[in-house]
């Protein structure tokens, strides 16, 4: 055929070949890179996403320093077996004030990009201290110590600060109220009103079951928020993109 003859032609001229071929790249890349620059942001905003309360973000760090994330993902895909089994995937927006985020790349344990409200605070605190006492064949470790590492918040003012600095829409007015919040979020019967008017949707309880303060009720805090902020019962993808 005539015009395999002439990509023939092509084929055997190596610098004709070098250069139509970086024609081609050019003009793949211009279209994926290009729009870029000109959007202003690649997350799609999704109502419902806040940024973490003081308690959930110590809770937080407590998961990082453990390693859990070596064990553990936070990251549904969008394909049916995951869909099925975790609940909705995940969002770019449930991570957009992760810093660092925590998809992690191993699954030795289940996802838990969605485990919030899924178990009770008490079935935490049981599978946190001895795993298998509520799952016999279970190769996670033992955090007992958790209940007996008393926090009181000093330094998440601190830490809110530097998460600001990143990006986090942490107001001035949440740092300042971030000790206070702190302890606020574990003793409900206490008053609320503050945290819960900075911060939407938040569980409030003691998750522990003891009296003081640890770094239980913080991972517990943490836990239990991970994949509940969206509804998805009403939540539609934006169709524009
Ligand atoms: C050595 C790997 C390993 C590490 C480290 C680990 N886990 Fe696990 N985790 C597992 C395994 C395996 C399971 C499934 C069996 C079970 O429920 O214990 C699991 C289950 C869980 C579950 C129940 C999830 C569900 O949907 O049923 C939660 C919650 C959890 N882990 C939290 C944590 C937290 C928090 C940490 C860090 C403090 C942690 N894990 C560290 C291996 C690990």
């Amino acid at each position: 055929m005539a015009f395999l003859d002439k990509h023939k032609s092509i084929e055997t001229h190596a610098t004709l070949l070098a250069v139509l071929s970086l024609v081609v790249v050019v003009i793949g890349g211009v279209v994926e890179i290009a729009p870029l620059f000109y959007i202003q942001n690649t997350i799609e905003k999704v109502e419902g996403v806040r940024p973490y309360t003081p308690l959930e973000l110590a809770g937080r760090d407590i998961y990082i320093r453990e390693g859990c994330y070596v064990c553990h993902s936070q990251m549904i895909r969008p394909m049916r077996d995951e869909v099925e089994r975790y609940g909705h995937y995940s969002l770019a927006a449930e991570s957009m004030y992760d810093h660092p985020f925590q998809w992690g790349s191993k699954r030795t344990g289940p996802d838990l990009a969605r485990v919030g409200g899924r178990y009770s605070d008490a079935w935490h605190v049981d599978h946190l201290t001895n795993p298998q006492a509520v799952v016999p064949e279970s190769v996670m470790p033992k955090y007992s110590y958790l209940l007996r590492a008393q926090i009181d918040g000093k330094h998440i003012a601190q830490i809110m600060s530097t998460h600001a600095m990143v990006g986090v829409p942490y107001t001035s007015e949440m740092i300042e109220a971030a000790v206070e919040d702190f302890k606020a979020q574990a003793n409900p019967d206490g008053d609320t009103s503050g945290l819960e008017a900075r911060y939407s949707r938040v569980t409030l309880s003691n998750y522990d079951g003891q009296p003081d303060l640890t770094e239980m009720d913080a991972l517990i805090a943490y836990l239990q928020v991970l994949g509940t902020m969206v509804d998805f019962s009403t939540f539609q993808p934006d169709p524009t993109r």
